[in-house]
């Protein structure tokens, strides 16, 4: 028979859009951890997953649920990944072939040519790399439109905010105003892929956007009216996330120069390096459930029907619990580094992960392998969102 957990009032003592946790949030959740693998927050309604064991159970067997308070995604209406049971599995399945380890294999050399060209122009300029203008945004978002088959457009810059602040809708701790303005971003999306899937119908092809098309029409998996919701997922997921990622990660290797100078040494680390720094610095940090009923999460902890969850990916991915003493630091050669879920678990766990891992890898090693003598300037970094961590610029010097 489960225990039942003590609320905890943690105002004034947990504050998520706080600047000292936004620069640090790891200290903080780790003063969470030390309170159990579960904390109820009641002065924000909310349940925070802490430990390992209780996030993975959370994002395994919580189903997404609804939202308290204003449909946040009222402009993506049916979104598949939005929904749970057969609702969600089977549109899922439509697009898991395209994104499996060996089919992701055909766009590393798209990949390599991105990464080529913005080392070769950062070098050309005397050797300064902003990562995140350039390598960080311009690899994902390429292989967005390459994958799904769609143009480049004139306003990227306006679309990478549009996209940004709709993926940032999920943030759990908005302010009403944010939510305001995240909303209207939305919106402008919407209007931009409602233009591409027109454009599309005229143009179909081999790849992945034609291919959903052609499901929604055939009206079995998908209804045409999912079309919008379902390729804005993709868009927002696949891009913002490894933007912050990419940044993270070189931030880690900087930051940990021993380990730096050890993947310069021995390049066949890199494989486990990318997984070691995905459990290190995870650019999603929580994702949000809402039990439906009731769910025994294990360990003493039964989630009651309508409690919104917070599962800390960030915290299950240091708890020392499930990583040891050595939890908190970067070890490239951790032996099973791959155990941890940056990507999530249970049925939403990421589609993309091999794509992103790809990514990375083809980053990390083109670094590392041509400038090993990189440095990073003094430079203040801009935190800007608690849910998909990142810094708004990472500046290298390539050496
Ligand atoms: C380093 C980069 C990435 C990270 C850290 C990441 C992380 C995650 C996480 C944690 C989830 C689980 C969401 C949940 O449980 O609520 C997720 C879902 C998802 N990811 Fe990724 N992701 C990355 C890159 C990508 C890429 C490149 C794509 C490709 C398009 C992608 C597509 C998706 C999709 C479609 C989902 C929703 C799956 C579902 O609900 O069934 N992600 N991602």
């Amino acid at each position: 028979m489960a225990t039942p957990l003590e609320p905890v009032d943690l105002v004034g003592e947990f504050d998520p859009t706080a600047p000292e946790y936004l620069a640090d949030p790891y200290a903080h959740l780790a003063r969470l951890r030390a309170q159990g693998p579960c904390v109820v927050d009641t002065s924000r309604d909310l349940w925070y997953l802490v430990g390992f064991d209780a996030v993975e159970a959370g994002l395994s067997r919580i189903v997404r649920g609804h939202h308290r308070g204003p449909d946040r995604h009222v402009h993506f209406p049916a979104n598949p990944f939005a929904a749970d049971g057969p609702g969600h599995t089977e549109p899922r399945r439509i697009i898991a072939p395209t994104f499996s380890n060996k089919a992701v294999q055909q766009f590393r050399d798209r990949a390599q040519e991105v990464v080529d060209a913005a080392l070769a122009d950062a070098v050309a300029g005397g050797g300064e790399l902003r990562l995140v203008d350039t390598i960080g945004f311009l690899l994902p978002y390429t292989l967005t439109c390459d994958v799904l088959g769609i143009l480049d457009v004139d306003n990227r810059d306006e679309l990478r905010a549009w996209t940004w602040q709709s993926l940032e809708l999920i943030d759990a701790f908005l302010t009403p105003e944010q939510m305001q303005e995240y909303m209207a971003s939305a919106g402008l999306l919407a209007q931009h892929l409602h233009g591409v899937i027109e454009w599309k119908r005229d143009h179909l092809a081999d790849d992945l956007l034609s291919l959903i098309i052609r499901t929604a029409d055939a009206g079995e998996v998908l209804r045409p009216e999912q079309v919008v919701p379902y390729v804005h997922t993709l868009y927002l997921a696949g891009m913002h996330t490894t933007v912050n990622q990419t940044a993270l990660s070189l931030l880690a290797l900087m930051h940990h120069r021993d380990q730096w100078d050890r993947l310069c040494a021995q390049p066949d680390l890199l494989p486990n390096a990318v997984e070691e720094l995905l459990r290190f610095e995870s650019t999603a940090q929580y994702m949000k459930r809402t039990a439906e009923e009731d769910v025994d999460l294990g360990g003493g902890i039964v989630v009651p029907t309508g409690a919104e969850v917070v599962c800390w990916i960030a915290s299950a991915d240091r708890d020392e619990a499930r990583w040891g003493d050595t939890a908190d630091m970067l070890d490239l050669t951790r032996a099973d580094a791959k155990q941890h879920i940056a990507f999530g678990k249970g049925p939403h766990v990421c589609v993309g992960s091999w794509l992103a891992r790809l990514e990375l890898h083809v980053v990390v090693e083109s670094i590392v392998s041509r400038f090993p003598d990189t440095t990073m300037p003094d430079q203040e970094f801009v935190w800007e969102s608690n849910f998909i961590r990142g810094p708004e610029e990472l500046v290298l010097h390539l050496a």
